[in-house]
């Protein structure tokens, strides 16, 4: 049975105390079935790990660099995160295909690097809305997956989550249908099938992003490809982000 995952990606918001507050209170919320996640800011990856030292929340990286070390200013390598008990990186968001030119050719490095090191991943993917518009919505993304992810030997596929955050959906409001989400599920697990076959396809989680709010979250989790949410905004709102756990209870 494949994992039902709530993963609340904070961006770049929360400053130190701002995210002892929210973890705080996070750690009042009732969490059965599903897997919660948050991606805090790296800074404060150590603190909110030793906040959440005996709870059922999953602490995860929001990014990684491609190397392990180096002189490589600014960056984070998997041996960093690793030491401070931090085993789970988001690869490829849209904001970091962006506004900091991750294309594929460094989305594989990274994905390939963290997986060796023995990282899991939960790697971001989605069409910007003219694709979409033009109908080219299931040939990019499923570009975007053979030029990266299906790269991969099948043992790496128990390390992997994936999430189809549509980019025109992502911090606008504007969130896919649930019969886009389901229709783009589905494909992005025919892709996987026909590479490594059912058994694997079958327990890859796969996660819709883009403007998930306790109002649409039941109605996206309810389709069967679908098994949960990255969150962005609504990640930020203690009450939004705990009813949209529920809606994936
Ligand atoms: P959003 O962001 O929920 O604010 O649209 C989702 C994401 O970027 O992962």
């Amino acid at each position: 049975m494949r994992k039902k995952i709530v993963a609340g990606n904070w961006k770049m918001n929360n400053d130190l105390n701002q995210t002892i507050l929210l973890i705080e209170k996070l750690k009042k919320i009732e969490i059965n079935e599903v897997s919660v996640m948050i991606a805090p800011s790296s800074l404060f990856l150590k603190t909110a790990k030793d906040l959440l030292h005996d709870f059922k929340i999953e602490v995860v990286s929001q990014n990684v660099h491609q190397e392990n070390k180096g002189a490589y200013t600014g960056e984070v390598s998997c041996d960093m995160l690793k030491s401070i008990g931090i085993s789970t990186t988001l690869i490829g968001h849209s904001e970091r295909r962006a506004y900091f030119n991750e294309d594929d050719q460094v989305l594989l490095k990274k994905v390939k690097y963290a997986i060796d090191s023995g990282m899991k991943i939960i790697f971001c993917f989605g069409e910007q809305l003219i694709d979409r518009k033009s109908n080219k919505h299931f040939e990019i993304v499923k570009s975007q997956l053979e030029n990266t992810v299906l790269k991969l030997d099948s043992e790496s596929w128990s390390n992997i989550i994936l999430a189809y955050e549509p980019v025109w959906a992502i911090g606008t409001g504007e969130t896919a249908s649930p019969e886009q989400a389901q229709e783009m599920h589905e494909f992005v697990r025919n892709c996987i099938s026909n590479c490594y076959g059912d058994l694997i396809s079958e327990e890859v989680s796969i996660l819709y992003g883009g403007s998930v709010k306790p109002s649409n979250a039941n109605e996206i989790f309810s389709n069967k490809d679908v098994d949960g949410g990255l969150i962005g905004g609504a990640a930020l709102v203690l009450s939004d982000f705990n009813e949209i756990i529920k809606a994936n209870s």
